[in-house]
């Protein structure tokens, strides 16, 4: 069956879905191919931490009623060592910047919904997605629905939105793409639980024994997560590993006993434990591919970069790669000029390679590598000191962990 669309778009996570929304709002067709269920795509747990532009985008393009009723404004997180907490105030530092909690899997509900309430098209359960001819001017995609029958699109141009594991970053052939990777020796094991909050604000806890991190979820739920690791690895190292076959490796016991003692302060400070239900152990690297284009192709999102969770910086860069994309686009149908279009790759790495570094400084500040000296470690304690101790080293953790600006 043939159908036809402006912009095809592969994944509806953040990036596919808000890039669909966007050219929506500007009178552009898209329809939006998904591999997954509605349900699994709005149930998955991920990402909790919305920069202040992140918000602000989602707000002004009418999504972020939910978001503005639901979310959690946070002016500061703490940085926990040697027992005591420092505090990052980010209005103070930022000139008034915050960011907000808001679950990633809350934001996915909101924009499912404003694409489905305007009548647009979403595809669910697709396989054997394809991309062809995408250097031609007619590119298009293949697939097959829940039913099996084969499907063609043509489009004008294609969005690869389709994460880590999609076709559309491997669909470009070798030689045109350049990857940079870096692998951590060390992963997050995440849990939600039932229980109020143990803070007010976000504690990023860097001990002895490794990484910790307190955030949550609401009232009634709350998220933690502790670095494992390298003894917790699995071989094949994804993105998300189901930790099942390690279960017997960290009982409840074991997980709260691990978060006591990386989070002990002086005055003896304790989460607040309640019922787990939900745990996950996450891969940690960075890595960006360059250039984002291939012909009509244009990768956005975590299809084209990674980065490690510590400066909660990968749903935000997917929000800021498709909002310049979306421009880049839109610019294009009216005035029929590419210029942006064509300078899309090079603006959007500029900001990315700044939240790799972001991300890569947060993670090498804050964990306990292997094999890592004392000397190593009395460097991190002796960095932690500084950026709390020196404002203009505190103002940049801040400008960066509110989200620089779009370009
Ligand atoms: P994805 O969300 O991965 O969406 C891609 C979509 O494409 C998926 O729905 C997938 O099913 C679909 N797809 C894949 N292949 C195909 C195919 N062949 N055909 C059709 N569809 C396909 N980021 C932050 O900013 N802040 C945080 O606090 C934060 N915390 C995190 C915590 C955890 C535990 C994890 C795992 C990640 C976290 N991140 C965080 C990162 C963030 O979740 C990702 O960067 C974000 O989901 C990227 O969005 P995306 O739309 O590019 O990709
Ligand atoms: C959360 C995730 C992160 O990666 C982070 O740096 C802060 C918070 C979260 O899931 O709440």
């Amino acid at each position: 069956m043939n159908s036809r669309t402006q912009v095809g778009i592969v994944g509806a996570g953040p990036a596919g879905l808000l890039l669909s929304h966007l050219l929506h709002r500007a009178g552009i067709d898209s329809v939006v191919l998904e591999s997954r269920s509605r349900d699994d795509v709005e149930g998955t747990i991920r990402a909790g931490v919305l920069e202040q532009g992140t918000v602000d985008l989602l707000k002004a393009t009418g999504v972020g009623e939910r978001l503005q009723q639901e979310g959690f404004r946070h002016e500061g997180i703490y940085l926990r060592f040697d027992g005591e907490d420092h505090r990052i105030d980010f209005p103070a530092l930022t000139n008034g910047k915050a960011v907000t909690v808001y679950a990633q899997h809350e934001v996915i509900k909101d924009l499912v919904k404003a694409r489905i309430d305007s009548g647009s098209d979403i595809r669910f359960q697709v396989s054997s997605v394809t991309v062809h001819d995408v250097q031609s001017e007619q590119p298009s995609i293949r697939y097959r629905d829940e039913s099996g029958t084969s499907h063609e699109i043509s489009c004008d141009f294609v969005a690869g939105c389709d994460g880590t594991q999609g076709v559309c970053r491997p669909s470009i052939p070798a030689g045109v793409l350049t990857a940079y990777e870096k692998i951590y020796p060390f992963g997050w094991f995440g849990i939600l639980c039932e229980a109020p909050p143990s803070s007010d604000e976000l504690i990023y806890a860097l001990h002895d024994r490794g990484f910790a991190l307190v955030s949550t979820r609401s009232p009634t739920v709350q998220r933690m997560y502790c670095q494992v690791g390298p003894a917790d690895r699995v071989d094949n190292w994804s993105d998300e590993v189901d930790p099942a076959d390690r279960a017997d490796n960290w009982s409840d016991d074991r997980i709260w006993e691990e978060f006591r003692l990386r989070l002990a302060t002086a005055d003896g400070w304790v989460p607040k434990e309640g019922r787990i239900f939900h745990k996950v152990i996450v891969g940690m690297r960075s890595f960006v591919t360059e250039p984002m284009q291939f012909g009509r192709l244009f990768l956005a999102g975590d299809a084209a970069h990674v980065v490690p969770p510590t400066g909660a910086k990968g749903l935000n860069l997917a929000v800021a790669d498709v909002r310049l994309l979306g421009e880049a686009l839109i610019e294009q149908y009216r005035t029929g000029r590419n210029e942006t279009l064509d300078a899309y790759s090079a603006t959007a790495l500029k900001r990315i390679w700044k939240a790799q570094r972001f991300s890569w400084w947060m993670t090498s500040m804050l964990h306990r590598f292997p094999g890592g000296d004392a000397f190593q470690y009395r460097v991190q304690l002796a960095e932690l000191e500084y950026v709390t101790g020196s404002t203009v080293a505190a103002a940049a953790l801040a400008e960066n962990y509110v989200g620089l600006p779009f370009q």
